[in-house]
């Protein structure tokens, strides 16, 4: 056997041992999630907290707990967001996410749940996405998915950081605005969602939440 072949061998080996690694990495893109994420729910007139306890299944004191800002009962200001607890899982070992059951009502179309119900925490394709039923057939009151992202951290980025809000960009909102409404570094920002485009005025963007917690080993 020259060198020619016996070179040529370990490079398909390499090459076989890479593809495994891809492979396996590429299969299971999450194995844990973590305990608690927050979805930032724009609150539109005619919103209250009733509304959202029932949109989310939080109950109205857990989602208190999170939003010191409220100060009376089911009073809550639209124009303003708040933090919606809840779980983020690793959802069939492929994303982080968690699927709320939602009811639809009269006139509900994909779109319409995810702008107007789900306050764009999610998009239209998603929602479909994660539904057998033909957009064109919602049957109304029927309970379908609504499955909103999440993520737990990226010990890749900083460990420093385990609780996240999901947090739709809007309209006139970018990276500076971002930063100081969050008071979290733009270069933070744009290392944990490296994929986002802050100058499109849509889309999610993962913002750690203030006080650091501890990153949980995924
Ligand atoms: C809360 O909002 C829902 C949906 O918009 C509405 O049907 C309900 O009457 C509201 N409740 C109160 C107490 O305002
Ligand atoms: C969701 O996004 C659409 C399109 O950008 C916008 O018109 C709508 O007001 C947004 N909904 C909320 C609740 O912010
Ligand atoms: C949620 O994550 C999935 C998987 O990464 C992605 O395909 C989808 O577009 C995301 N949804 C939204 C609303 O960004
Ligand atoms: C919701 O998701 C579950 C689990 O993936 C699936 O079995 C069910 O059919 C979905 N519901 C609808 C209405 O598509
Ligand atoms: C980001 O969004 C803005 C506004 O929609 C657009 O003008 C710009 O081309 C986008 N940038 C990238 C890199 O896609």
């Amino acid at each position: 056997m020259n060198n020619n072949t016996s070179n040529t061998k370990s490079h398909i080996l390499q090459l076989g041992l890479w593809l495994l690694f891809f492979i396996i990495k590429t299969v299971s893109k999450c194995s844990n999630g973590c305990d608690l994420a927050f979805a930032s729910y724009y609150v539109t007139p005619g919103s209250n907290l009733t509304y959202i306890s029932n949109i989310f299944s939080q109950s109205i004191p857990l989602i208190l707990k999170y939003n010191p800002q409220i100060t009376r009962g089911d009073t809550i200001e639209s124009g303003t967001r708040i933090n919606v607890p809840f779980s983020c899982l690793c959802l069939n070992g492929d994303f982080l996410g968690h699927t709320f059951k939602y009811q639809t009502q009269v006139g509900d179309t994909y779109r319409k749940i995810a702008r107007q119900v789900f306050a764009n925490l999610t998009n239209e394709y998603w929602v479909q996405r994660v539904n057998v039923i033909e957009p064109a057939l919602i049957p109304d009151f029927a309970f379908i998915n609504v499955t909103v992202n999440c993520t737990c951290g990226n010990r890749h980025v900083s460990k420093d950081y385990g609780l996240f809000v999901t947090y739709p960009l809007r309209f006139g909102e970018d990276l500076w605005s971002l930063s100081t409404e969050s008071d979290v570094p733009t270069i933070l920002l744009e290392r944990f969602n490296p994929e986002t485009n802050f100058s499109a005025g849509s889309g999610l963007v993962f913002v750690p939440a203030k006080g650091k917690t501890t990153f949980q080993l995924t």
